[in-house]
């Protein structure tokens, strides 16, 4: 593949407004990934929500994807599109269903303020409700992610408006499931690319020295929780084999490879396995927009 056409992003959760599109503005990706925003506003957890180990690269995040909601979103969203396309970038947002019907209605928002494209977000593992109780996750679902690719079409068709969708990771014993979705998402006729992958959902990490990487609460009540989504090298065990998969099964959708990657080495793996671009999630968190421009180095020099 040509340097020149593989995408590279910032991985979804780390950019929500105008000026942390700008810090991307000035950075090595191609396109810059906003959100994930949901219908209505939320609140995230409150605590320590994020930690690294360094000596495991793994990354745990209990944020809960806090944002200002779709009308903040549509409002600043015009303004985001327009740094984005000054720097000769593309801007991609992630939308979050809080019911299977915002999906659609979401995307088209977002395309009618002008973004490039949008990504559905089918597997937030931090999603909780005001009650405490974790919300379905579509892509563990794949009857409720038909249902939001049904209402979706219905929105986005007239216009043949396409879009992406970001999914969860699957071990070995899931692919059946996995493989479920992905048709699912190819029987729509609307999606044509594939993020891979969401964080590990529930998991503990601890830091070097024996302590939690996660203290928090949800949304500031009850115990102080210690499990939250995992990334970083823990999760391209998982993610890299999927990859490889959704390109074996469906080699026209186009498939961002997400998980793990913290060199140009990582991405490398990954386009070796025919993936169409790469985003950085806890690389981006923990050394900054840095990691963009040293990853694409890397790449120039080998491809
Ligand atoms: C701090 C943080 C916040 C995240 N928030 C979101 C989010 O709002 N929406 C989403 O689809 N994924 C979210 N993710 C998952 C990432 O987009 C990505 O799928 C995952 O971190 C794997 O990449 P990595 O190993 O490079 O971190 C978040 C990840 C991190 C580290």
């Amino acid at each position: 593949v040509p340097i020149e056409k593989i995408s590279i992003r910032n991985a979804a959760g780390i950019a929500k407004t105008p000026e942390d599109v700008l810090q991307l503005c000035n950075s090595a990706v191609t396109d810059i990934v906003v959100g994930s925003y949901t219908w209505l506003e939320r609140r995230g957890n409150s605590g320590q929500t994020t930690g690294f180990n360094e000596r495991e690269m793994a990354y745990a995040n209990a944020l809960n994807m806090p944002n200002m909601g779709k009308d903040a979103l549509i409002q600043r969203l015009g303004c985001m599109v327009q740094l984005a396309h000054r720097h000769g970038k593309r801007l991609v947002v992630s939308v979050a269903g809080d019911e299977p019907v915002d999906y659609g209605e979401m995307a088209l928002a977002c395309y009618t303020a002008g973004a490039d494209f949008v990504e559905l977000n089918f597997g937030c593992p931090n999603k909780v409700d005001a009650g405490g109780v974790h919300k379905p996750i579509p892509s563990y679902e794949p009857e409720l992610a038909r249902t939001i690719l049904g209402l979706a079409r219905t929105r986005l068709n007239y216009a043949s408006l396409k879009v992406g969708v970001k999914i969860s990771p699957f071990d070995e014993n899931n692919l059946r499931m996995l493989s479920d979705l992905a048709d699912a998402c190819v029987e729509s006729g609307i999606v044509e690319e594939f993020t891979a992958c969401n964080t590990i959902g529930n998991q503990e990490l601890l830091l070097e020295d024996g302590s939690y990487a996660l203290n928090y609460r949800v949304l500031g009540e009850g115990p102080v929780m210690h499990t939250g989504g995992l990334s970083g090298k823990p999760l391209k065990a998982q993610a890299l084999p999927i990859v490889n998969l959704l390109k074996l099964w469906h080699p026209h959708m186009r498939v961002i490879a997400l998980g793990g990657i913290f060199s140009s080495e990582d991405a490398l793996e990954y386009l070796e396995v025919r993936a169409d671009g790469f985003g950085c999630g806890a690389a981006y968190m923990v050394y900054g927009k840095k990691i963009f421009s040293e990853i694409t180095q890397g790449l120039a020099e080998v491809l």
